[in-house]
């Protein structure tokens, strides 16, 4: 699926758990709430925020836990992921997934998996995975012949 298949109605689904998922975030210590939204490859959606922790790098961000829900769901393979941030209007950039979670995603995503940024009050630019993370190592280089 690309983002030109992605329908209407799925998106805007994506967008309302994304959102919802953000007001639910634990973000003290930077005072950025992230909210993600997954669309999995049977249509079910799964979504996560980020969840800070005293000791910093022990966070976690908002799309980790949106693939986590997905795994424990029985979702196998990310079809269309969305990120809602506090950039794009009074802030200097959209939120685009951290290195990290660019590599979380190839995990269960394929080149052209589509990533939308959004923020409070609408949605942004959309990347592919490939784009955001070109020339990437995933679990096709581990398999065998
Ligand atoms: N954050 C996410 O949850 N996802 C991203 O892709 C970018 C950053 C979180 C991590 C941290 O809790 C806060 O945003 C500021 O970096």
């Amino acid at each position: 699926m690309s983002p030109l298949t992605l329908t209407e109605p799925q998106r805007q689904a994506l967008l309302q758990a994304a959102r919802a998922a953000q007001r639910m975030a634990y973000a003290p210590y930077s005072r950025y709430p992230v909210g993600a939204a997954v669309l999995d490859e049977q249509g079910h959606i799964h979504a996560g925020c980020n969840v800070e922790n005293a000791a910093y790098p022990e966070g976690l961000c908002a799309e980790a836990a949106a693939l986590s829900a997905m795994v424990l769901a029985g979702g196998q393979r990310a079809r269309a992921v969305l990120v809602v941030g506090n950039g794009g209007q009074n802030h200097s950039a959209w939120t685009t997934p951290c290195g990290g979670c660019r590599q979380k995603l190839r995990e269960f995503g394929a080149a052209d998996l589509p990533i939308f940024c959004a923020n409070n009050t609408q949605l942004g630019p959309s990347y592919t995975l490939a784009q955001l993370l070109p020339e990437s190592f995933g679990p096709d280089h581990l398999s065998k012949p």
